[in-house]
């Protein structure tokens, strides 16, 4: 373990496949020694199945969990399709860590706003279990999480019981419409951060989901006075080289998955509007 070749594929063996929603499953990997390469939160890595193909997914598990990676993975297509059948023991090949992750150090002594949606989850993951992980170094924590439907909420029962107990923190959970089994709040993501009207004093927000919920959750937090450089988003371009070289992923000079996949609102202002 430690700092691998980011462009050699290693070899990992599934540790375990958990189902969390019905088009998600989240796959614990490990090569010989633990991790096969250390990470910050909001970098990715490339599953690959031969012969099928390979895929960017965000590693959703914490930096300070050394015996595995962990990534949840939405079935979309074909690589994603194949991950969704692995069995524990069957290998992958994996290289990575790839992106430049979330800004941990700036966010110190912050407080932090995490709003996510769906599998927009899985990098938020990893952030907020690095801040609680070094939870002195943070302010107060609000997480605000939305999904389609109760059944889709990834990471249930850590959300709505691990999270809640943490110190200093809050948890939000809301899901698109009413359901029979679901007693919380009702109502899309950027609306539920607009009526819950944060304050932008001393604090950074972070949001990751669909395209559609980051543009609506961004001019929320706009309106609410956010300050670009105080709002950082991911961007989920395709992807086929991750290290800048394919020039798959580039807006104007900028290469997501070199120079991003993390952005602050202020930086995204600079770029083609594309993306
Ligand atoms: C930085 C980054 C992090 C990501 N993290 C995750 C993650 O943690 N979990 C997860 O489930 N997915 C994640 N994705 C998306 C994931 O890479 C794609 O879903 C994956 O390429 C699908 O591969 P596939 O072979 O299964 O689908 P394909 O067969 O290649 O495609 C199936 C369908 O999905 C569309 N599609 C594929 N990739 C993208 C994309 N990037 N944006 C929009 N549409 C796309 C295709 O147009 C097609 O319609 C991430 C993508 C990026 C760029
Ligand atoms: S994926 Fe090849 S340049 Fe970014």
């Amino acid at each position: 373990m430690g700092k691998a070749n980011p462009l050699m594929p290693q070899t990992v063996t599934v540790l375990d496949i958990t189902t969390e929603t019905p088009d998600v499953k989240t796959l614990r990997v490990a090569g010989k020694e633990g991790i096969p390469f250390d990470f910050m939160p909001g970098q990715c890595a490339m599953l690959s199945v031969p012969p099928v193909g390979e895929a960017i997914f965000s590693i959703t598990s914490s930096p300070h969990c050394r015996d595995c990676l962990e990534f949840s993975i939405k079935r979309v297509g074909d690589v994603s399709g194949v991950l969704h059948e692995l069995v524990s023991g069957r290998q992958l090949g994996i290289r990575g860590p790839y992106g430049n992750g979330f800004p941990v150090d700036e966010m110190k002594g912050k407080d932090l706003l995490f709003i996510g949606g769906g599998i927009g989850l899985a990098p938020l993951r990893s952030l907020i279990g690095y801040c609680f992980a070094n939870r002195e170094e943070y302010g107060h924590i609000d997480i605000v999480y939305g999904a389609r439907s109760p059944a889709d909420l990834v990471r249930k029962s850590e959300i709505g019981e691990t999270w809640p107990e943490q110190p200093d923190s809050t948890v939000y959970l809301t899901v698109d419409a009413e359901f029979p089994d679901w007693s919380g709040h009702v109502g899309f993501v950027p609306s539920y951060v607009s009526e819950l009207a944060f304050t932008p004093e001393n604090r950074i927000a972070v949001t990751c989901g669909p395209p559609i919920m980051i543009k609506f959750v961004l001019q929320a937090l706009e309106k609410l006075n956010f300050a670009p450089e105080h709002v950082i988003t991911t961007l989920e371009m395709r992807m086929k080289c991750g290290v800048g070289k394919c020039g798959r992923c580039n807006l104007g000079s900028v290469y997501v998955c070199k120079d991003g996949p993390v952005f602050s609102l202020a930086q995204l202002n600079e770029l083609p509007s594309e993306y």
